[in-house]
């Protein structure tokens, strides 16, 4: 072999082990520009001598000429699809199923992964090359996308030796994605260059593998994780378990939330999981596989109608469905802001009925064009408001209107204006009632005075009625005042002055969140009422000495001086003060295991993202840095860790695992 044979062997395997290491494991071990010099290196030499040049060159990832039609590919196994499950019930049914037709009694076990919202693809290996990749199409035949499968940098180009020898012919199944960050930012791409913005992950995922030029499929962030096989001749693997943990030791990208139960009750434990928390995956996902684990089931069980005996996918409840807009209004907030609110049809969205949803600000409406009458997908997902994704022009009404924001507001008739620079119109009146009631409310909740009961179901009346005007009103309000009110007793009115009375000693920083300042939410509430023992201090604090509060900026230090500095909010708290409110100090943070306390992450996390862990030891006082050196107190090691791992073990760094970091943090 000459040594420019050799030479252009050995980066290619570079590049390969650099791809992995960042692509992969998140843990690069040399910089961009080292990178990039290594590939030009390789794309140097390769152009001087073409015919060294092979399908399996990491050159070859950057796409290659367009084509006008994809050419077909016939499975040898059709790729089946999934029956599904919609509930405990019908979980439980699969299970008695696979027992009744293998004619057992005992525990079956199941492997549990999360059902990938993206596109199935084959991908083939011939003596640890790829050779075909392909489209499920209609699971006989697909579309060869070899060339923009290829472009995806986890798909290796040869498989990794590992302990156990690859089949002669390995058919790998999996699921091409983009994580929702990656679809995010592409779409922000999108609309810059102003192309086409695409609907969810799933349609950017799709449209990026089915490019007919791949070298717009090598500039699009796709993901994949392989969770299967076709067919093979002699297979080495047990267990689908065993089977997915071969593939990752040849270099195939796997999921790592991917789990084995060993019954259906923890099966179906592990969907619950999986769904309270399906909105900290990195990826969007529809719902959890259920597979029987032994490969000799598998087979014993086969098919019907095109679905494996042996799978189920148990769906999660659906987040966004079509419905209609009966109605769009203004609703003005506390701050005096004028959201628009869409009144629509009721909706059975991810377990609850939905019957309103927000439309953001007018800038929101004018880009989706969303207008009453109109058929709308609306998305609820987890604790976020229900929001209009987006209409479906096919069926707007002959006769709609655009929708604008009033002038005036709705509730009290005041001028509304747009404040330079910002995208929302705000009420101009701090009388206004519906900031009044929207003040009293949010000083009155759970995680502020936390006056029971008042702030949902009475303000509205005491207000409407003329008995409570603002928030020191509160405290004037009298058992006579209580019984103009509907359903109101004896015994409730002095439940609720007894609530009142006790809000007077709260803690400062439930005061300072009390107050509604914009930009000042409950942690920033506890670092300043930390900070400042007295609220007449935090009063006289100039903008300069705000900033030197731990995670205080230039523009929250603004809107508290803001606030402070319009006399309607110092009389308002010289008020509550003189009424007898006494915010008791809060002592300064007590020292946990996490304050003060160095940090680096490595390898992926599973129950949470990198960036939710690295907020969440933020917020415990954790400082998050993400070099490896003598001064780090903990290496969080996920799975695949990098080389950051090693160098802790090597500098004697303790390292904890992913249920270490979880006890750590949830530790008082
Ligand atoms: S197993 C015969 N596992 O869902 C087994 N499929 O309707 C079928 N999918 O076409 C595939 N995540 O594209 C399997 N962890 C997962 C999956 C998954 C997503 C897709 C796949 C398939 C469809 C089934």
């Amino acid at each position: 072999m000459s040594s420019v044979e050799n030479r252009i062997q050995e980066l290619r395997r570079l590049i390969e082990h650099h791809n992995r290491r960042y692509h992969v494991l998140d843990d690069p071990e040399i910089s961009d520009e080292a990178y990039d010099r290594l590939f030009r290196e390789l794309r140097d030499l390769e152009t001087a001598h073409p015919e060294l040049v092979t399908p399996d060159s990491p050159t070859q990832r950057v796409g290659g000429k367009p084509v006008d039609e994809f050419g077909q590919v016939t499975h040898r196994q059709p790729m089946l699809s999934l029956d599904n499950a919609f509930n405990e019930e019908e979980a439980l049914e699969f299970d008695r199923r696979v027992k009744r037709f293998l004619a057992i009694q005992s525990d079956i076990a199941y492997a549990v992964e999360p059902k990938l919202d993206g596109l199935g693809v084959e991908v083939v290996f011939e003596d640890g090359r790829l050779t075909v990749g392909s489209t499920r199409g209609d699971g006989e035949v697909g579309e060869n996308v070899t060339a923009n499968l290829t472009t995806i940098r986890t798909v290796p180009l040869r498989l990794r030796p590992g302990k156990t020898p690859w089949p002669e012919r390995l058919e790998v199944r999996g699921e091409v994605f983009m994580k929702r960050g990656a679809f995010e930012r592409l779409n922000r791409r999108q609309a810059e260059g102003s192309q086409k913005l695409f609907a969810n992950p799933r349609n950017a995922a799709a449209g990026s593998l089915r490019q007919l030029d791949s070298s717009v499929t090598a500039r699009r962030p796709l993901s994949v994780f392989f969770y299967g096989v076709g067919k093979l001749d002699t297979p080495p693997f047990r267990t689908h378990g065993d089977l997915l943990r071969h593939l990752a030791e040849w270099g195939l990208p796997t999921n790592p939330a991917n789990q084995v139960a060993p019954d259906i009750q923890r099966a179906i434990a592990l969907y619950r999981d999986l769904l309270a928390r399906r909105h900290t995956l990195p990826y969007d996902s529809d719902g959890v596989v259920f597979k029987v684990n032994d490969l000799a089931y598998q087979h014993r069980l086969g098919e019907v109608s095109r679905h494996p005996r042996w799978a189920v996918a148990f769906k999660f409840p659906s987040e966004e469905g079509q419905t209609r807009v009966l109605r769009i209004q203004a609703q003005v907030g506390r701050t005096g802001v004028l959201t628009p609110v869409a009144t629509l049809e009721p909706i059975r969205l991810g377990g609850a009925t939905v019957s309103r949803a927000t439309l953001h600000n007018q800038d929101e409406v004018d880009r989706k064009d969303v207008r009453e009458g109109d058929w709308v997908t609306v998305r609820r997902a987890g604790d976020v408001i229900p929001e209009v994704v987006r209409v479906d022009f096919s069926r707007r009404p002959a006769d709609t209107t655009a929708y604008r924001l009033p002038d005036t507001c709705p509730e009290c008739a005041a001028a509304v204006q747009r404040e330079e620079g910002e995208a929302v119109f705000r009420c101009t009146n701090f009388h206004c009632i519906a900031q009044v009631k929207e003040r009293i409310r949010h000083y009155a909740s759970r995680d502020a005075m936390d006056i029971e009961g008042i702030g949902d179901r009475f303000t509205d009346q005491l207000v409407a009625k003329g008995l409570l005007k603002d928030i020191p009103g509160l405290y004037r309000l009298t058992k006579d005042d209580f019984f103009h009110l509907d359903r109101m007793g004896d015994k409730l009115a002095r439940n609720f002055l007894d609530a009142i009375q006790a809000s007077k000693r709260r803690s400062a920083d439930r005061f300072i969140f009390a107050l509604g300042i914009r930009n000042v939410g409950s942690h920033l509430s506890l670092l300043l009422a930390q900070r400042y023992s007295s609220v007449e201090s935090l009063l006289a604090a100039g903008a300069d000495e705000l900033q030197g509060v731990r995670e205080v900026g230039p523009e929250v230090a603004r809107s508290i001086r803001d606030f402070f500095d319009l006399p309607e909010n110092l009389t308002l708290v010289r008020e509550l003060l003189s009424l007898g409110v006494a915010p008791q100090p809060v002592p300064p943070p007590r020292a946990t295991a996490i304050s003060g306390k160095t940090f680096v992450l490595t390898g992926e996390l599973t129950g949470l993202t990198r960036e939710e862990a690295e907020r969440r030891l933020r917020e415990a006082g954790g400082r998050v840095t993400s070099t490896v050196s003598r001064k780090t107190d903990y290496v969080i090691v996920g799975a695949a860790p990098g080389s950051k791992a090693r160098k802790a073990q090597q500098l004697g760094v303790k390292t904890l695992d992913e249920e270490a970091l979880i006890k750590l943090l949830e530790m008082p």
